[in-house]
């Protein structure tokens, strides 16, 4: 199945008088199960492209769709949201998280949002928290815990509504290198283990070097894929 298709995406935005573009057509397929990193320079369009895909931006022209039926640039914002809460996982570079909620409701969160009963919630936080590795720190706030261990969480969350996709704009961007690589090999054994699509953007070198598939981009259009 093709989790993403985009035909000749472009995407400009205007600032004041001025046209700034974004991307400047972008075909691109990825299927399911893939685990691929988006590179290029700084301004090349890397947050423009995972935006449009994640249903948080449109196309000015062109067309993306996802899951072979969703077409980005028709959904109206009921219909986006809905998409992005049941099929998409997201990954911020800046973790995301609820201060106020514990390691385990910030994973059961979105859960709670999609009205899953409660006995089905239970089960599928406890096995991925077993499986990001914070079993000991469950009743931790946020703030109690490492970037690395915070990232965890948002990896968890994003998981944990079993999506099809998993985006992931620069998410180790404010780890160090050990803690990135380490989530990236998470990311890695999750996507293997539950088949899950992953699309990342990066910056770091030794994360490229873990991606299954590196597209690479510049002025907005792919230069190597
Ligand atoms: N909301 C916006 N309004 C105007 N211009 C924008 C907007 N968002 C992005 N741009 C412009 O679009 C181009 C692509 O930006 P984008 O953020 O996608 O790049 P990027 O590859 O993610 O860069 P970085 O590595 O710095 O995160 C840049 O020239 C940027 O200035
Ligand atoms: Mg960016």
């Amino acid at each position: 199945m093709d989790t993403i298709k985009t035909e000749n995406v472009k995407k400009t935005y205007t600032l004041g008088k001025t046209l700034v573009p974004a991307l400047n057509g972008i075909d691109l397929t990825i299927k399911q199960g893939e685990f691929t990193c988006v590179v290029g320079p700084s301004g090349s369009g890397k947050t423009t492209l995972l935006n449009i895909i994640g249903c948080l931006d449109t196309p000015s022209e062109g067309t993306a769709i996802l899951f072979e039926k969703y077409d980005v640039s028709k959904l109206n914002d009921s219909e986006a949201t809905k998409l992005r809460r049941d099929k998409i996982g997201f990954i911020f570079q800046t973790f995301n998280l609820i201060p106020v909620l514990n390691v385990y409701e910030n994973i059961e969160f979105p859960l709670i949002i999609q009205g899953v009963p409660a006995g089905e919630r239970k089960k599928r936080v406890n096995a991925l928290i077993e499986e990001v590795g914070l079993t000991e720190f469950v009743k931790h706030k946020p703030e109690e815990l490492s970037g690395g261990q915070r990232q965890r969480i948002a990896v968890a969350r994003a998981l944990v509504t079993n999506p099809e996709l998993v985006l992931a704009d620069e998410p180790t961007a404010n780890l160090d290198k050990e803690n990135g690589l380490n989530i990236l090999r998470m990311m890695k054994e999750l996507n293997e283990h539950h088949g899950v699509t992953f699309v990342f953007s990066t910056h770091d070198q030794r994360v490229i070097d873990m991606a299954k598939r590196i597209i690479y981009l510049e002025d907005g259009k792919i230069v190597h894929k």
